[in-house]
C-alpha cells in the first residue's frame, strides 16, 4: 500500500490568512480561515499594507489551529505548500517567507503553488471522482480565465478577461449602489428580488477572451444619472448579463474541444445565478458541471494543499529561492 502524503498549505495572497492540512489531496483534515474582510470593510477594498500586517500577527496561530484540528504535529507533515502568486506581493511574502522556515525546519519538501491552480483544484475536494481532462471557468475577484485542464498540472488558457475581472465588476457594481465590500454576495442576495428587466451591454471578441469594463461602466453611468432605479432589478440584469458573457463562451469552448465536463472556480462560482445558469447549460449540452463547495470557492488553504499535492506527485517542487510573484501567469 502507498504511504498516504499530508500536505500542509499556505494561502496569504489578499486578505485572508488560511492554513490547512490534506491528505492525498482530496482529504480536508482541517481549514482554517482567518478573514480579514471587517478590516478592510471600512475601507471599501483590500488595503495591502493592512493586509500584510495582519497575515504577520495571525500565521502562527492559524498554523498551529490548523494542526490541533488536523490531530497531527508538525513532524507528520510530508510537504509545505504555500500560494507564491498571483496576488499582492506584501501578502504573498508572509506566506512564502512562513512556508520557507518551516520546510527548512522540518526539512520537507517546499511547493510553491499557483493561487489559480488552488481555485481549480477546490473542485478535486468536493468531487472525488473528478479527473482531468475538463473546462474550467475560473472566476474570482482578480481572475476571469476559461482554462482547460489537460492534466492536473498542465493547462491551457482559451480565454481571458481583457480588462476588469468579474468579480472587480461584481465588488464595483456594489460599491456604487451602496452596498458594503465585498460586494458580490450582496448582488446575490439583492438580485433574487429583482428582475432582469434593464438592457445592459454584451461584449465579445473573435476568440474566448472577455471584457468586463463596459458593463460596470454602463451600470455606473445608470445609477448616476438615475439614482432612484430599482437596485434589486439592476443587480438582477447585471448578473444575467455578466453571466450570459461568461455562458456564451463556455459554450464556444465546449464545441471546440468537445468536452463533456465543465468546473466553475473562484470567489465568484459561489453566486447562485451563475450555478444555476450553468446547471442549466450542462442539462441543454449533456454535460456534467462542478463546483466547489461554499466555503472552498473562496480564498482558502485546503484547495492550495490540493493543488500542492498534484505539483509535488509531479515532480514540481520549489527550493528556498522561492519568491512571491505577484503577476504569477497560470
Ligand atoms: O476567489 P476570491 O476569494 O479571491 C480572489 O482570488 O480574487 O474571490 C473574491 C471575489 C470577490 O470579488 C467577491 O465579491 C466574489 O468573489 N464573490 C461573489 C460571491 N461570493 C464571493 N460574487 C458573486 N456572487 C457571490 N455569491
Ligand atoms: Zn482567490
Amino acid at each position: 500500500m502507498e504511504k498516504d502524503i499530508y500536505v500542509l498549505g499556505i494561502e496569504s495572497s489578499c486578505d485572508e490568512t488560511s492554513v490547512s492540512v490534506v491528505k492525498n489531496g482530496r482529504e480536508v483534515l482541517s481549514n482554517v480561515i482567518h478573514s480579514q474582510i471587517d478590516i478592510h470593510k471600512q475601507f471599501g477594498g483590500v488595503v495591502p499594507e493592512i493586509a500584510s500586517r495582519n497575515h504577520v500577527e495571525a500565521i502562527s496561530t492559524v498554523t498551529k489551529e490548523a494542526l490541533l484540528k488536523a490531530e497531527i504535529n508538525f513532524n507528520d507533515i510530508d510537504v509545505v505548500a504555500c500560494t507564491y502568486g498571483p496576488g499582492l506581493v506584501g501578502a504573498l511574502l508572509v506566506g512564502v517567507a512562513y512556508a520557507k522556515g518551516l520546510s527548512y525546519a522540518l526539512n520537507k519538501p517546499l511547493v510553491g503553488v499557483n493561487h489559480i491552480h488552488g481555485h481549480i483544484a477546490a473542485n478535486y475536494i468536493t468531487h472525488k471522482e473528478l479527473q482531468p481532462p475538463f473546462l474550467c471557468m475560473v472566476i474570482s475577484g482578480g481572475h476571469t480565465h476559461l482554462v482547460h485542464i489537460k492534466d492536473y498540472t498542465d493547462f491551457e488558457i482559451l480565454g481571458k478577461t481583457r480588462d476588469d475581472a468579474i468579480g472587480e465588476a461584481f465588488d464595483k457594481v456594489a460599491r456604487v449602489i451602496g452596498l458594503s465590500y465585498p460586494g458580490g454576495p450582496k448582488i446575490d442576495k439583492l438580485a433574487k428580488e429583482g428582475e432582469a428587466n434593464i438592457e445592459l451591454p454584451h461584449t465579445y471578441f473573435d476568440n474566448l477572451d472577455f471584457s468586463f469594463s463596459g458593463i460596470k461602466t454602463a451600470v455606473l453611468n445608470l445609477h448616476h444619472k438615475n439614482p432612484e432605479v430599482n437596485k434589486p432589478d439592476l443587480c438582477a440584469s447585471f448578473e444575467k448579463t455578466a453571466t450570459d458573457m461568461l455562458i456564451t463562451n463556455t459554450k464556444k469552448a465546449i464545441e471546440q474541444l468537445n468536452i463533456k465536463k465543465v468546473a466553475l472556480a473562484g470567489g465568484v462560482s459561489a453566486n447562485s445565478y451563475i450555478r444555476e445558469s450553468y446547471e442549466n447549460l450542462g442539462k441543454q449540452m449533456g454535460i456534467k458541471i462542478y463546483y466547489p463547495e461554499l466555503r472552498l470557492c473562496t480564498d482558502n488553504a485546503a484547495m492550495i494543499a490540493s493543488a500542492g499535492y498534484y505539483d509535488y506527485i509531479n515532480g514540481n517542487i520549489s527550493d528556498l529561492t522561492l519568491n512571491a510573484i505577484p503577476n504569477l501567469k497560470i
